[in-house]
């Protein structure tokens, strides 16, 4: 069984205040959150292959649920949410190709949790303007 974890994450949006800013970001993103998923993916398929629990689990997000973002207007952290749904297509394309293999691709969202990226931070993120929707 494989489990990809690794992120970057910033919540940033789509503004066009900073062109440059964006364009790299949204490049960083793609480099980690995409293009590093399918490199493990293909490097441990062969073992998975072998394995007993043939099982790839790619930690995602609810911020790339279309029905999530639309229903309670989610705008903050669109570059990131965007490579989420990029990952969970990348998932499902390999869920395609692989499930006559007996292989499980599964993009999950842990839901909410704090992993201390605040704790030093005078704006608590649930609280703010942008987080409204899980206050
Ligand atoms: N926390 C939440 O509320 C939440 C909600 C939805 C989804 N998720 C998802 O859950 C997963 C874990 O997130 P988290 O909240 O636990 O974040 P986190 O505490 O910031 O952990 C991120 C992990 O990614 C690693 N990482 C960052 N850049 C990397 C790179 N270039 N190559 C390899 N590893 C890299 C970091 O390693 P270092 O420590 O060595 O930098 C760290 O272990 C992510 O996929 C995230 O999208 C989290």
């Amino acid at each position: 069984m494989l489990v990809t974890n690794g992120l970057t994450w910033k919540p940033h949006t789509h503004s066009g205040a900073r062109p440059d800013e964006l364009t790299k970001y949204m490049r960083g993103l793609f480099d980690i959150n995409v293009i590093a998923n399918i490199h493990l993916f293909n490097l441990f398929l062969p073992l998975i292959l072998k394995g007993h629990a043939k099982k790839v689990i790619a930690i995602s997000s609810g911020m790339a649920d279309p029905a999530f973002v639309k229903d309670y207007d989610i705008a903050v952290g669109s570059l990131y949410a965007t490579s989420k749904a990029a990952l969970n297509m990348i998932v499902a394309k390999f869920s395609a190709q692989y499930k006559q293999d007996d292989v499980l691709f599964l993009a999950l969202c842990p839901g909410m949790v704090d992993v201390g990226h605040y704790d030093n931070g005078t704006t608590i993120p649930a609280c703010s303007e942008d987080w409204r929707f899980v206050c």
